[in-house]
């Protein structure tokens, strides 16, 4: 599947003034409105508690909003959602290649029913000669390569991530960040990605939703032109540059330090 161009782009889902508050108090999200397309590849950066998990949990349906509304365009499927935490969350007890199967077990899938695809998703996360493996074998990349794996692996209309490299070191992040472009650009799927990191967003991202917290709130969208595939070439680029000086510059305005 190759991502359509956009302008040709289909509607994912709608989030239309969506509020959530916690304990009548804790305003966590305030009128958030995203418009999802199929292709997109959107960060929520923000500081810490400024509702970016919360959105997610919102779309995973992990928990209901106060006020608004979140509609799936052609209705909700079974197959609407992958989801990588910050944590990869595997079984330690089971191989990697059981790991991956799990979302279609959960479906009542046999192995060997879904063999291929599980194979597939390995192959595309560069791990095909570690499918034997235990979690406990593997690096902290790798385990977060199974845990995209398992949440691609059933091709889902939307994937989200909430901080998945967050806890790896820097060279490691780079290479994942650049993995995950390919991956997007080989199964062309659609991606709400959250990070504290300004470099990140942009390297990855078509758009950056800026977020401000104390209420949990939008307060900018920067939009990323440069054309997919994106290499180190972009990274090291002047477009790059002046791009991330305007989500930081965004990202200093949600922390209050520019009136
Ligand atoms: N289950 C909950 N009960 C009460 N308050 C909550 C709950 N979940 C989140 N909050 C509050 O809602 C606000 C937004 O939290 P959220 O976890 O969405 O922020 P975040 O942007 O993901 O932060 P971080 O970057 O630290 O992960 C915070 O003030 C948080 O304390
Ligand atoms: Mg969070």
């Amino acid at each position: 599947m190759t991502p359509a161009p956009m302008g040709q782009r289909s509607r994912v889902l709608d989030m239309t003034r969506v509020t959530k508050t916690f304990n009548g108090d804790v305003v966590a999200l305030r009128d958030m409105d995203l418009s999802v397309n199929s292709g997109d590849f959107i960060s929520l950066l923000g500081p810490s508690g400024c509702g970016k998990s919360t959105a997610l949990r919102l779309i995973a349906g992990l928990s209901n909003t106060s006020a608004g509304r979140i509609t799936w365009a052609g209705g909700q499927s079974e197959n609407d959602l992958g989801v990588v935490f910050q944590e990869p969350t595997l079984m330690p007890w089971a191989t990697v290649a059981q790991n991956v199967w799990l979302p279609f077990r959960l479906k009542g899938q046999s192995y060997a029913s879904v063999k291929d695809e599980i194979l597939e998703a390995l192959r595309l996360v560069g791990l095909e000669n570690f499918l034997e493996s235990y979690p406990r074998e593997l690096s902290g990349g790798m385990k977060m390569r199974v845990s995209i794996a398992r949440a691609m692996v059933t091709k889902p209309r939307l994937i989200l991530m909430d901080e998945p490299f967050a806890a790896l070191d820097e060279i490691t992040r780079f290479r994942l960040n650049n993995d995950l472009l390919t991956l997007k650009a080989r199964i062309g799927c659609t991606v709400i990605f959250v990070t504290h990191s300004v470099f990140e967003s942009v390297f990855l991202s078509d758009r950056i939703v800026v977020m401000a917290a104390r209420p949990g709130r939008v307060i900018r969208e920067v939009h990323v032109d440069a054309p997919y595939p994106r290499s180190e070439e972009f990274r090291t680029s002047a477009e790059y540059a002046a791009l991330c000086r305007e989500a930081s510059d965004a990202l200093r305005e949600a922390m209050g330090e520019i009136a």
